[in-house]
């Protein structure tokens, strides 16, 4: 089993070293465009083996792509990081070229991997990567409401003084700061309504700072973070590298499902060998609908700024 993550950065990094110490594959290549930078990381992970034990490869490269060739799952993470003050969606003249050429390049030498696609606006990247590639839905997956599912916990865990692994919540919709959709009603504590436990005003606040999540951060770090990208796109790649078939929000392409189409937009679904697999559909109330298609608005808005570009 082959992977590659695209873009050596924080994110990029940060995914492939997740890979690794769980032993994810036999191959995993780092490839990046600034010269060295892929080589050198992958050369400082391949000396953390003998102390972590994993015997996964791992290899650099500057932009060669022949290099890739075979991997069963891509992660793109290539493409510029927003700044404090600066939304996913401005990201996107820049990162749209990126995306495009990689996804091309890639292709090139593995025609039939999974692609998860990470670069901001993820959910336009995503549609962008399925428009150009023309791959089979099922191939194309966005990683955005996996890592704003786990934001939430961490936000829930923090009122409810429990642990993040027991909770159930998910965050729906698009994965903008204001796109997201945090599911407070059907949020369990070890199948318990969260609710139970928490007052109207904490229920808004908890929304809240799961909704602004990246940018809090972003504020603090100077730059977008990595270690929960880096994780939430690990886990995507386990659960298709062992067909766990696990539940996850992830940014697909719907055909009616949620009452949209012509969009990827972030819904629950199990990852696979083959990918996505299949879409739950979670019965949102009116309230939680009308989000939603406010939702699919923006984004939709967003993905026709592709044509202009
Ligand atoms: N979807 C999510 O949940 C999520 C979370 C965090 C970050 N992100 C996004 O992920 C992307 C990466 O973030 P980061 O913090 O790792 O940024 P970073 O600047 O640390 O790394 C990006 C890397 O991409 C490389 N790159 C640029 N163009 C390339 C190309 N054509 N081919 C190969 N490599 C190329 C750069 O050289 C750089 O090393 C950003 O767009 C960021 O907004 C998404």
């Amino acid at each position: 089993m082959k992977v590659t993550v695209v873009g050596a950065g924080a994110v990029g990094a940060t995914t492939a070293d997740n890979i690794a110490r769980a032993a994810l594959c036999q191959e995993l290549v780092l490839l990046d465009i600034k010269e060295g930078l892929a080589e050198g990381k992958a050369q400082d992970m391949m000396q953390t083996a003998a102390l972590l034990g994993f015997d996964t490869r791992i290899t650099g490269s500057t932009n060669d792509y022949s290099k890739t060739a075979g991997s069963s799952v891509v992660v793109i993470t290539s493409g510029i990081p927003r700044k404090p003050g600066m939304t996913r969606e401005e990201l996107i003249g820049t990162n749209a070229g990126i995306v495009k050429g990689v996804c091309e390049n890639i292709l090139k030498y593995s025609p039939d991997a999974i692609i998860i696609v990470i670069s901001n606006p993820m959910d336009t990247m995503t549609y962008l990567a399925l428009q150009s590639t023309g791959l089979p839905k099922n191939r194309i997956i966005g990683m955005g409401g996996t890592l704003d599912s786990s934001r939430f916990k961490y936000q829930l865990s923090q009122h409810l003084g429990c642990s993040p692994s027991d909770l159930n919540a998910v965050v729906v919709g698009g994965h903008g700061d204001t796109t997201m959709i945090p599911l407070i009603r059907l949020a369990t504590w070890n199948s318990v309504p969260v609710t139970k436990f928490l007052s109207e005003d904490q229920q808004k606040q908890i929304v809240a700072d799961t909704m602004v999540g990246g940018a809090t951060l972003t504020k603090l770090i100077g730059t977008s973070a990595w270690y929960a990208p880096g994780a939430a796109g690990a886990a995507l790649v386990e659960s298709i590298v062992r067909d766990e078939k696990k539940l996850f929000t992830c940014c697909v392409s719907l055909e009616g499902e949620y009452g949209q189409k012509d969009i990827c937009l972030g819904v629950p679904v199990t990852i696979g060998k083959n990918g996505w697999e299949k879409i739950l559909d979670f019965d949102l109330n009116e309230e939680e609908k009308s989000l939603f298609n406010k939702s699919a608005e923006a984004v939709r808005t967003m993905n026709d700024v592709l044509k202009t570009l």
